[in-house]
């Protein structure tokens, strides 16, 4: 029954999910909406943020693999340099008073870690980001070399065994009067953990404006872990005349911008319906 009930609603946001790719406002829009419901699948909210309301879409490109898909399976290999990043303004975007943003990615560690009562391994922390303009007018390239590197990337290598690892990017905008906390204001400061929750509050970050995740995970576990792979566009959306259903994986553009728009169902009912059926089997999880 939860399980259906997460199928069901995950079936319903399939276009919502593919939906990114497209740089049409509708589609943006329903790119946000659904990668809040992959962080709710995936149970970064509420284990790791209690809200989260993008007004942008994030995309992150890794060498070799190209655009990720939300909650893609990625080796440690694959994900061992720094991914280049952009988002995808929607409507509801207004840009940072300050036009300095703070990238972070954690280690949200496995399904079920109760990330409110631990801290997290911070792997990329950088200051005074800046938002540039990428060849694709709606896209804003992410440019981490104007702001402060604190933590400089460093490529996820959950120990073998420990499971599914999910690492978040999140993209905040600074207010004009930031000011990073002591211990994390110097460039070069090594892997470290950190209270995101508290980071953020204390240093007045508001709500990410946008955010993405994939997954690592080394060696073979027996660890359960609730469904979190169902979110994967490719694995939910029947192939379409574009070519679609191959949003993972080293793509190009051109394959990785399918039209997702002439999908069955009403996106408008769908997300709603979701939302409910993803809450149900949440609280059953
Ligand atoms: C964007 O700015 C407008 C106008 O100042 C404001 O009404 C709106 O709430 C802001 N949106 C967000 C997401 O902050
Ligand atoms: C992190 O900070 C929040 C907010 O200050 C606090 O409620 C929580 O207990 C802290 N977590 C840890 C592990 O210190
Ligand atoms: C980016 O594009 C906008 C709109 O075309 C333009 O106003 C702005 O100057 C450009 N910024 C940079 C850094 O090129
Ligand atoms: C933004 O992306 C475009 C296209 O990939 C690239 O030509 C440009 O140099 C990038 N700008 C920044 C600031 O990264
Ligand atoms: C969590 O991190 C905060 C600072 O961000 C620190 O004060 C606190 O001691 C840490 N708690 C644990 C359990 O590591
Ligand atoms: C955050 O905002 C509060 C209230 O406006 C202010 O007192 C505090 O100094 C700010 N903190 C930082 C780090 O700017
Ligand atoms: C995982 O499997 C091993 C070998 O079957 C077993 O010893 C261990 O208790 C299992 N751990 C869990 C968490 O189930
Ligand atoms: C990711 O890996 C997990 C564990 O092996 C698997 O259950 C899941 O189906 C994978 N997801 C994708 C999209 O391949
Ligand atoms: C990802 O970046 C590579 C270059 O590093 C570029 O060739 C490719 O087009 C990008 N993929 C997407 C989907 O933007
Ligand atoms: C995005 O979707 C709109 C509306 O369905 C469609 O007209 C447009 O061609 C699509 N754009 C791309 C790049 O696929």
């Amino acid at each position: 029954m939860i399980f259906f009930a997460a199928t069901v609603a995950l079936s319903l946001l399939g276009p919502l999910v593919n939906a990114q790719s497209n740089n049409s406002n509708s589609n943006t829009a329903l790119g946000i909406a659904g990668i809040e419901a992959n962080f709710q699948n995936a149970h970064i909210i509420p284990d790791l943020l209690s809200t989260f309301n993008p007004t942008a879409v994030m995309n992150v490109n890794f060498t070799g693999v190209g655009e990720t898909s939300a909650g893609q399976n990625l080796t440690k290999d694959q994900v061992s340099t720094e991914p280049k990043l952009a988002i995808v303004p929607g409507s509801g975007f207004n840009e940072s008073v300050s036009g300095s943003y703070t990238l972070v990615m954690v280690d949200a560690d496995i399904v079920g870690t109760k990330e409110t009562v631990q801290n997290q391994t911070c792997h990329w922390l950088v200051n005074g980001v800046t938002l540039g303009n990428s060849s694709s007018a709606e896209e804003r390239n992410v440019s981490t070399t104007d702001g402060t590197s604190i933590i400089d990337y460093a490529g996820p290598a959950p120990a073998d065994g420990s499971g599914p690892h999910r690492y978040v990017i999140l993209l905040f905008a600074q207010p004009m009067k930031f000011s990073a906390p002591a211990d994390l204001s110097k460039a070069n400061t090594a892997v470290t953990t950190v209270n995101l929750t508290e980071y953020v509050s204390e240093t007045n970050l508001s709500q990410p404006v946008a955010g993405m995740y994939f997954t690592v995970q080394q060696g073979t576990t027996n660890v359960s872990v609730p469904v979190t792979s169902a979110v994967v566009s490719s694995t939910l959306l029947p192939a379409t005349a574009s070519g679609s259903g191959t949003t993972t994986g080293a793509s190009s553009k051109s394959t990785s911008k399918p039209n997702a728009a002439p999908r069955s169902g009403n996106p408008v009912l769908a997300i709603p319906v979701a939302a409910f059926l993803l809450f149900i089997s949440y609280i059953y999880l």
